[in-house]
């Protein structure tokens, strides 16, 4: 018999709308007269990120890069790769990155260090989730929906290995 993964819900889907609907006031009233480059770190943004820019009526591009840190486990190995890097031009454009969760630390300033290189006239981080207590590198989030405690969480996009991401809730995989 397979065993049923144990997930408790840690944010409900309508404090989630909430939060998108903030953080996409908060982006509109930053990048007024700016037509902002948002970049998707794949794959665990992309339920956030189709959610937040239904929320800006502004105009936009829109990009993904997909890293890799983790492998299959859930432990960050501290050792990042670029498997697909960003495709639109950089040079002079005004970055937002999305990204679903900070951890570490590790990843994330990883592709921020990896796009300043790329010139950009701005850079900020938008990220849905911050799990702070396991910082191991510093990282200045501009725009954060919620700080998670020091779980394994899931859905909304957010997986363990591969799985979960359908989740509509975010929530927290007390067994595996
Ligand atoms: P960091 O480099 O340790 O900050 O890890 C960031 C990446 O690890 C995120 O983009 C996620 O893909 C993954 N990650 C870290 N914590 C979690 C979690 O609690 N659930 C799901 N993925 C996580």
């Amino acid at each position: 018999m397979v065993l049923q993964p144990q997930v408790k819900i840690l944010i409900r889907r309508d404090q989630i709308a909430k939060a998108v609907d903030r953080l996409a006031s908060e982006i509109k009233r930053d990048y007024q007269d700016k037509q902002p480059l948002l970049i998707g770190v794949l794959k665990g943004s992309f339920v956030f990120m189709a959610d937040l820019i239904r929320q800006l009526d502004s105009p936009l591009e829109l990009d993904f890069v997909r890293l890799s840190s983790y492998g299959a486990a859930r432990e960050s190995s501290g050792k990042v790769r670029v498997i697909q890097g960003v495709k639109t031009p950089v040079k002079g454009k005004d970055v937002l990155v999305i990204e679903d969760i900070v951890d570490t630390g590790i990843t994330i300033s990883f592709l921020l260090d990896y796009l300043k290189k790329k010139r950009p006239a701005s850079l900020k981080l938008c990220a849905l989730t911050d799990k702070p207590s396991r910082r191991k590198v510093p990282v200045p989030i501009d725009y954060l929906g919620f700080t998670v405690p020091n779980e394994f969480v899931v859905g909304y996009g957010l997986d363990c290995d591969q799985r979960f991401r359908n989740l509509p809730d975010i929530c927290i995989l007390e067994e595996y």
